[in-house]
């Protein structure tokens, strides 16, 4: 049963732990001005004391409604505008009274008997297509001012074209009052921390942008792509043609394209890059073996020792996850600083001076033209990683080493192919890898049934066999490997490695 009544003074409304004060004003100029002022000293004609948190100023029109990003807010008489103090000590609780309001208006208005509410990212909510509802959250002090206003009716004359998308619930015979009440009684529910997890599976529920090619505005940067969810932080989650997914928090949604002109599925052009032997000559592995040799990390001993199990893998005696988990067995005696100054070192010292700058040229280019860059190699991601983060790369596909030193499953061959489609899988809903715009690189057979996935094959210091099927399938042969005649060097130094 309805207990507000407009014309009344103040009164009170207790929904569960929630208790309101509400007053109701004829008009105003803002309500959420009035409340600021009241909230920094100054409480509105009439009215006297120290704002309390539960504090609810209602009016029934605004001669200066304000708006998000400073703009204004139409508030004529066919409308209901009202402003709540809540408490909202940190910055969270601030940031998530948004979309706590969206919930509460949305069902409020739906237990009124309106279908089909949805919600705006970040806080407006339409209905029938048209902005009947708009929320503005300002902090102050240790306050959150929740404003709300919705447009109960169509103003006589219909709303001006500087209100856009502007539109009503077209019920003149609604009741301020009873909108009013029902939308505090959702609001004691949605603003209670306890339902944070409710509010926020609401607010996804309602989201209106779901799947939406976008444009945002997010302080003097545009951000375009599809929208893909919601985040933890109720963040915009938008997937890029480049690739990425930005969280947009701040800023706004400018432009919903049209269902029509929505591109479909955004293709991601890929280089996929083998490391040993493509970018870099020699096996990788034996080069970190020698190298904590000469560091003292790696007994004569067990450097042979890791030779002999070499041979046996050559020979089909053993497989090359025993080869490498035998061979990579003395990091477990080194202490983990140890262990990650040794591998940064090697990094530093040995792999990245010794990239083939032309190799490196063509990594560079292709980042440069909008390619995903992408390492795949059979190599250990202990090292790989630093590396690949040193290159810029978007994702490393290598051999994986549990933390219990076991090495495994080599990536070679149709691992690496598995891999790759894995990698593809994972992108995020709506972006795939454009696979006949993509290039790959590769030195050996072994690579072979990487380089049959893309577009545009690329043999590498090619072996003999994948010279064959390279020219079998007139793919392109570089050889960045081949003395040019001039002392090379790539310009990559020790700072290109990250901190651990
Ligand atoms: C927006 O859509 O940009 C937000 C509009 C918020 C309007 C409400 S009406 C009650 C309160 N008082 C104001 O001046 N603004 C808010």
């Amino acid at each position: 049963m309805t207990k507000l009544k407009w014309e009344k003074g103040p009164q009170s409304l207790r929904f569960g732990d929630q208790s309101y004060r509400v007053y109701c004003l004829p008009e105003t100029d803002s309500t959420n001005l009035r409340l600021r002022r009241w909230a920094e000293g100054e409480p509105p004609p009439g009215l006297e004391g120290p704002l309390e948190e539960g504090v609810c100023l209602a009016a029934g029109a605004q001669t200066a409604g304000r708006g998000r990003l400073g703009r204004s807010f139409l508030s004529p008489r066919s409308g209901l505008y009202f402003s709540l103090c809540l408490r909202g000590e940190d910055a969270s609780t601030a940031l998530e009274m948004t979309p706590a309001a969206a919930c509460a208006v949305c069902e409020a208005l739906e237990e009124m008997g309106f279908s089909a509410l949805g919600i705006k990212w970040v806080n407006d909510l339409y209905y029938r297509g048209r902005k009947v509802c708009g929320i503005l959250c300002e902090r102050v002090g240790a306050y959150v001012i929740c404003g709300i206003g919705i447009n109960l009716s169509d103003p006589p004359g219909g709303f001006p074209p500087e209100a856009g998308m502007a539109g009503s619930l077209h019920r003149p015979d609604l009741k301020r009052e009873d909108v009013l009440e029902k939308v505090l009684e959702k609001l004691a529910f949605y603003t209670d921390a306890r339902n944070g997890e409710r509010t926020r599976a609401a607010y996804r529920e309602r989201q209106l942008l779901n799947g939406r090619f976008v444009r945002c505005d997010v302080g003097g940067s545009t951000v375009r792509g599809r929208v893909t969810g919601i985040g933890e932080d109720y963040s915009l989650q938008v997937a890029t043609p480049e690739g990425w997914t930005r969280r947009v928090s701040s800023g706004e949604v400018t432009r919903v394209y049209p269902e029509e002109e929505q591109p479909g599925e955004i293709g991601l052009r890929t280089a996929f890059f083998d490391f040993d032997g493509t970018l870099r000559s020699g096996d990788s592995i034996v080069s970190f073996l020698k190298f904590a040799r000469e560091k003292g990390k790696l007994s004569r001993r067990a450097l042979l020792g890791a030779g002999v199990c070499a041979l046996l893998g050559k020979a089909g005696l053993m497989s090359m996850e025993q080869v490498k988990t035998r061979a990579l067995s003395f990091e477990k005696a080194l202490s983990p600083a140890e262990r990650e100054a040794l591998l940064r070192e090697f990094v530093a010292r040995r792999l990245l001076p010794e990239l083939f700058p032309r190799g490196l040229e063509a990594w560079r280019r292709l980042r440069e033209e909008g390619y995903r860059m992408v390492l795949v190699t059979a190599s250990t991601g202990e090292y790989m990683a630093p590396l690949s983060r040193a290159l810029g790369a978007d994702a490393l596909l290598c051999t994986p080493m549990a933390p219990d030193g076991r090495v495994g499953p080599n990536c070679r061959g149709r691992e690496k192919e598995r891999r790759m489609l894995q990698w593809a899988e994972s992108l995020p809903a709506l972006i795939r890898v454009d696979w006949e715009g993509s290039r790959a690189f590769g030195d050996s057979a072994g690579d072979e049934s990487m380089l049959r996935l893309v577009g545009s094959p690329c043999a590498v210091n090619p072996d003999r066999r994948l010279l064959r099927l390279a020219r079998a399938g007139n793919w392109t042969v570089l050889n960045w490997a081949a003395p040019t005649g001039k002392k090379e060097e790539n310009n990559l130094t020790e700072r290109s490695v990250d901190q651990p």
